[in-house]
This record gives structure tokens, C-alpha cells and sequence, in this order.
């Protein structure tokens, strides 16, 4: 079984079955086990509180509404009061089965809880597999935003279950890719290759390439996050493509996957690094090859308008003031940023995703 150390402080193990190893990374205080997934994954949920139960600790269910829905403060709240209830301790620890959201709520609630217990995230999709499940950001949505409320809380431990993935829809699995190429074009062209050699591969959960491609989008994301835990330039290269992705999210208010919107969002960011002078239209053209090949968006043809795409990028988290801030780059792997580009280049970028 593959291991990524982040930072000497915990370890994200990649393998088809390592939901086996369950047993030996919980914390051995913890008697009593958070076990918190989707509704709409309860046969795995019961099968995790299996595992737990079977090491004589006491497993307490805890199925979430699916998707988005479960990321709300209603719902940490309905889990605060089943750890209250269950008196739960600092020693005692939280497990997350499920997709970047429910593994965003479960480190959440693990993070707040007495201010902080123990977590061990399992994440099921490829999206929380490559980015959600590592790092040690949680948090959930309010009304007015999505992650307005969080907390930075590392896992003691990451299980990617290879296995898990086959059951995950082919939309899901494609979408995920994008995570999985923005470490490419961020820092690991092997990655590009794999996918290149592979399209089809690729997007199948039982891809040969899979494995490889997903340990090495883990050490792209562990690497950066092991050097810099909170928001700072090396964390936000992990943002290649989420400036205009976000705004494509939040324009379509959140119909767009993603990692369908983030695969736009690069193309707008390789479009704006080409009309910076900064990166050769060659390289472009392979964002635009590689992200088609898996069967992603690299066009925006919604109906909202470059105004309020704009707005929504205004309200982007690495806006300093007035002036947007992009991570655009130079070469494959090659990261820089981007401040206060002018209006004109914003427009034409954009006209580029568009046309
Ligand atoms: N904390 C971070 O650093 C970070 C990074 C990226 C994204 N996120 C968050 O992750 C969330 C998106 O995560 P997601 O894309 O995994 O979506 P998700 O958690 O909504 O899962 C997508 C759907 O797939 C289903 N599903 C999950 N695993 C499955 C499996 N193995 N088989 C069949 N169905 C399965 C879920 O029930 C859900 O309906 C967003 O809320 C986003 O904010 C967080």
C-alpha cells in the first residue's frame, strides 16, 4: 500500500481495500467513533461501523443528507448534539466516509468539537480523494456562501480506497480528472503524459493509470500543503483555474460539477498567461487537448454575461482590494502570479473561453 507522508504529520494511504487499515490509525484513546457518511451511501457507512465495532470501540452512526445539503450548520449542530449526548471526549475521533463534502463536514465538526478531536477522512470520490480529504481545510456553507465557515484540522490519517471508486458515476469520476490535471499543469507533466497515453483510461475508475494518477495529484496537493497548512502563495497555486471556475460556479449557481467549472477555469487562466506573454499558445492547446480527451468542459456557454462573471470573480477569496489576482503560469509546472491584469487582457481571455 502506497503512503504519503504530508509533512511527517500524517499519512494518506492510496490502494484498492485500504479501508482495511482502519483499525490500526485510529487513535488508540478512542473509545467511542463519530462515524459520519451520506445517506445515499448507507451500506458503506454500516460497513465502516463494522470495522470500528470489531476493535471493541463503540461506533456511533451518523448518515448526513447527501451532497451539498449535508455541508450546513443545522447539520454539524445535529452532530454536536450526538457527540454531547454521547458525552463524547477529546480522545474519542470522527471518521468521514464519503465525498468532499461530507469529508468537509466531518473534519469540520472534529475540528470544532472541543476544539478538536481526532479525524481520519475516507474519502469515496476522486475529487475528495485528490484535493477535499488533504490539507486539513474543513468547513461547511451558510446562506450566503459556500466555505464561509471553516476551520484548518489535519486528519491523523487519509485512506483512499481504490476500490470505493468503482461504483462513482463516470460524470463524477471525469470531473474529478480536473483536480487530477491541475497538479499536472501545476507541477507533475507525468501526470499530462499518463492522461495523454490513456484518455479513455482515464476516465474509468479501473483505468490502468488510475492508481498512478491519483498518488500522483496526492503529492502535488501533500506537498504544498506540508510546507504551507494556512492561505498563503505556495497554497495558492493549488487555485491554478478556480478564479474563473468559481465564478462560472457561482453564475450558474452551482449546477456546474467542479471540476467541470475549474477545467474552464484553467483555460481561462492558460488563455490570460498566453496574452500576458507569459506562456506559448502550444501550451494552450494542450490544456485544451488533454481536458477534451477525458471529456471536460473547456468553453463557457452559459447564458450569464463577461459583467457578472467579472462580479463573481470580484467576490474571489485572492482579490486584494480592487484588483483580481490570478495564478496563471509560465511553462508546464511552472506557476507565477498574476496581479491587476487590465481589462482589456480579463476580456479577451475571456472572449477566448467563449468564442
Ligand atoms: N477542503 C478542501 O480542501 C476541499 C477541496 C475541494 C473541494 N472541497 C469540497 O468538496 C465538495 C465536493 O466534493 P465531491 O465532488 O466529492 O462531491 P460530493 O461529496 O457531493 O459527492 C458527489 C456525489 O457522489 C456520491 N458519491 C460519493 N462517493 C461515491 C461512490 N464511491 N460511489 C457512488 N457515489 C458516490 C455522493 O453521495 C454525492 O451524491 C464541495 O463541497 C467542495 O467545497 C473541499
Amino acid at each position: 500500500m502506497t503512503a504519503i507522508a504530508v509533512g511527517g504529520r500524517y499519512a494518506v494511504r492510496v490502494a484498492p481495500g485500504a479501508l482495511s487499515v482502519l483499525p490500526d490509525v485510529l487513535p488508540d484513546g478512542a473509545e467511542q467513533v463519530l462515524v459520519v457518511y451520506s445517506e445515499a451511501m448507507t451500506g458503506l457507512g454500516r460497513a465502516v461501523a463494522d470495522l470500528v465495532a470489531a476493535t471493541g470501540r463503540r461506533p456511533l452512526l451518523a448518515p448526513v443528507p447527501d451532497a451539498e445539503s449535508a455541508k450546513t450548520a443545522a447539520v454539524a449542530a445535529d452532530l454536536w448534539a450526538r457527540m454531547g449526548e454521547a458525552a463524547f471526549t477529546r480522545t474519542d475521533a470522527v471518521v468521514a466516509v464519503g465525498g468532499g463534502t461530507v469529508t468537509d463536514l466531518g473534519g469540520f465538526v472534529a475540528a470544532t468539537w472541543l476544539r478538536g478531536v481526532p479525524v481520519v477522512q475516507v474519502p469515496t470520490t476522486l475529487l475528495a480523494m485528490v484535493d477535499a480529504a488533504v490539507g486539513g481545510k474543513t468547513g461547511i456553507n451558510t446562506a450566503e456562501g459556500k466555505n464561509l465557515v471553516g476551520a484548518f484540522h489535519e486528519p491523523v490519517a487519509v485512506l483512499c480506497d481504490l476500490d470505493l471508486l468503482a461504483s462513482l458515476p463516470t460524470v463524477d469520476l471525469v470531473a474529478g480528472q480536473a483536480e487530477v490535471l491541475k497538479a499536472g499543469f501545476i507541477a507533475d507533466p507525468v501526470i499530462l503524459d499518463l492522461v495523454e497515453t490513456d484518455p479513455v483510461g482515464a476516465a474509468r475508475a479501473d483505468g490502468a493509470a488510475i492508481p498512478e494518477l491519483i498518488e500522483r495529484a496526492i503529492r502535488v496537493k501533500a506537498d504544498v500543503v506540508a510546507a504551507d497548512l494556512r492561505e498563503s502563495f505556495l497554497r495558492e497555486v493549488l487555485n491554478y483555474g478556480h478564479t474563473f471556475g468559481h465564478a462560472i460556479e457561482q453564475v450558474e449557481h452551482y449546477r456546474w460539477r467542479h471540476g467541470e467549472a475549474v477545467a474552464v477555469g484553467m483555460v481561462y487562466a492558460a488563455e490570460l498567461s498566453r496574452l500576458a506573454g507569459l506562456l506559448a499558445p502550444e501550451v494552450v492547446r494542450r490544456h485544451r487537448d488533454v481536458l477534451t480527451s477525458v471529456g471536460l468542459p473547456t468553453a463557457y456557454r452559459g447564458s450569464a454575461s463577461w459583467a457578472d462573471l467579472q462580479t463573481a470573480m470580484g467576490r474571489d477569496k485572492k482579490t486584494r482590494g480592487a484588483r483580481l489576482r490570478f495564478v496563471v503560469l509560465e511553462a508546464i509546472a511552472r506557476p507565477v502570479r498574476l496581479e491587476g491584469p487590465g481589462e482589456d487582457l480579463l476580456a479577451a481571455a475571456h472572449a477566448a473561453v467563449t468564442g
